[in-house]
């Protein structure tokens, strides 16, 4: 999984933002140039935590939300992306990477992701070029191994629709530029279909080091599969293909399930976790279905909250009866001990909130104070980002200096992959301890037994995971919440 890149919808020109260093600006990464603070507002916490539960698609770990009447104003000039962005990355100098690659054969119209449905050797060829010159834009800026990657995630769209000829010089590439860390590991997602019948790719990715796939099943219903568009929809290819994955030699199998579909009912999810169990996966992803940008946004009304904890809840019981392990909330389960069931890359940006590099059409870039998203992000097409790494132009659609109101949503939102906000952490990247931060709102969530204390952790409790959208709301910045505020319809997303 990565988190879905939220969609910028205009690339006019932003004037550069004054900066100013908050005297408590992140001790990680050095960046001092945060962007001023409004004066704080205070929000009374159980009104916000209602506008979360009450727009409970949109209060989610995809953070900021509303950029235009939220963070639009902390846009940077164009001139200023390539230094800021730079600097950035040197600062850190620890990070994960992600690269993007569109191509489906077929747009699920679930889907939030940039995705392009054309796909044909030329494109292919033409897309790849692209990637590894965005590569060759940071190895110029950097030099080789100034900065070291805690993992790499190849994600789409269906990278495996590609040749693995061009994934090994697309890995071998960022090997070149940066260096690799101690627990460092890749992963990369596929459909089952590609899966099952090209199992020549699945040898390749383990030979160039791939280590952990990540399968697309979403749901086991024909019908639904149908009805959503999904390039094969029946179950043919899943068994098949896990065997292909069993028989190249990968040990780290994971499975995209998605609920909270306006046409799905308790009982359809129920026999799709039986069936994805019954495949055996190490690991288990649950992914909610997020409306916003999607071809089926007008369904999110219908889906109204009590069914949705519903499923969440019946995944829980099911999975931890199978032998899975996760903690109220938490999206990823697992059967292996010690093992979060992420990839490298995930795992650290969800718990230490590890800045990362998105590379790619729309891919999404964090680091601390600053957020980017390559071009693509809001249009979904291709060719604005062909066309500037093709003239050797960074393919930046929006960059954002952000405040550290902003910088703590954005981590902590992302923590809620987990169900839990990891306290050092938190501490660690902004100087301050989130009880100092966030005084009313954590007493609030203690006192109604939605989180607790777990040693230096802040997690949601059994019952808390219900109302899990009121407390992230608890954590985004003001003018996040006075979005979040002013919003009275139910479900929309
Ligand atoms: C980029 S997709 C890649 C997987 C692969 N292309 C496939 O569909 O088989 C990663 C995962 O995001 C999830 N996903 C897609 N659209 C979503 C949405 N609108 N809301 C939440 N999760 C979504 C799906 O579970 C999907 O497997
Ligand atoms: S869910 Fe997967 S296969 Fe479907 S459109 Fe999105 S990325 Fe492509």
């Amino acid at each position: 999984m990565r988190t879905p890149a939220p969609r910028p919808t205009s690339t006019s020109r932003p004037s550069p933002t004054p900066v100013g260093s908050s005297p408590r600006a992140m001790t990680r990464g050095a960046i001092a140039e945060w962007a001023t603070e409004d004066p704080p507002a205070s929000f009374d916490p159980a009104r916000v935590f209602e506008a979360g539960l009450r727009n409970h698609h949109l209060a989610n770990t995809a953070y900021p939300i509303a950029h235009r009447s939220t963070i639009w104003h902390l846009r940077q000039a164009p001139e200023r992306h390539v230094a800021l962005l730079h600097r950035a990355l040197l600062a850190e100098g620890r990070i994960g990477l992600y690269a993007h690659i569109p191509f489906c054969e077929r747009r699920c119209s679930f889907c939030e992701y940039a995705v392009v449905e054309r796909h044909d050797a030329e494109l292919e060829a033409a897309y790849h070029a692209a990637l590894l010159r965005e590569i060759d834009l940071y190895a110029g800026a950097l030099g080789p191994g100034a900065v070291e990657l805690v993992g790499f995630d190849l994600g789409g769209g269906t990278p495996s629709l590609i040749d693995p000829a061009r994934i090994e010089e697309i890995v071998l590439r960022v090997k070149s530029v940066f260096r690799t860390g101690p627990r460092f590991g890749m992963s990369i997602e596929t459909t089952p279909r590609i899966a099952a019948t090209r199992p020549e790719r699945l040898a390749a990715y383990l030979r160039i080091g791939i280590d952990r796939i990540s399968m697309g099943l979403q749901m086991a219903n024909p019908r639904l599969l149908a009805e959503y568009g999904r390039e094969h929809s029946t179950l043919d290819h899943n068994r098949p293909a896990v065997e292909q994955i069993r028989r190249a030699g990968f040990r780290r199998l994971n499975i995209d399930l998605m609920y909270g579909l306006a046409r799905q009912r308790a009982l359809d999810f129920r026999f799709t976790l039986e069936h994805a169990i019954s495949l055996e996966p190490e690991y288990i992803t649950l992914y909610r279905m997020r409306y916003k940008g999607t071809r089926i946004r007008a369904e999110a009304e219908g889906v109204e909250l009590d069914r949705v904890v519903e499923m969440a809840e019946l995944a829980h019981e099911l999975l931890l009866a199978a032998g899975y392990d996760g903690s109220p909330g938490k999206n990823a389960y697992s059967r292996v001990a010690g093992d979060p069931g992420t990839s490298a890359y995930l795992t650290e940006r969800v718990v230490q909130g590890t800045p990362y590099l998105g590379l790619g059409l729309g891919a999404q870039t964090f680091m601390g104070n600053l957020l980017a998203y390559n071009l693509g992000a809001a249009d979904k097409r291709l060719e604005g980002y062909l066309g500037a790494t093709a003239a050797g132009r960074w393919p930046i659609q929006d960059l954002y200096l952000l405040t550290p109101a902003e910088g703590m949503a954005k981590m902590i939102s992302v923590s809620f992959y987990f169900g839990a906000i990891d306290l050092d952490s938190f501490a660690e990247r902004f100087g301050v301890e989130l009880a100092d931060r966030f005084p009313r709102e954590v007493a609030f969530l203690l006192e109604r037994g939605v989180m607790e204390i777990a040693g230096r952790s802040l997690r949601l409790t059994g019952r808390g995971a219900r109302e899990e959208n009121g407390a992230i709301a608890l954590f985004y910045s003001d003018r996040v919440k006075a979005h979040l505020l002013s919003r009275r319809e139910k479900g929309k997303a």
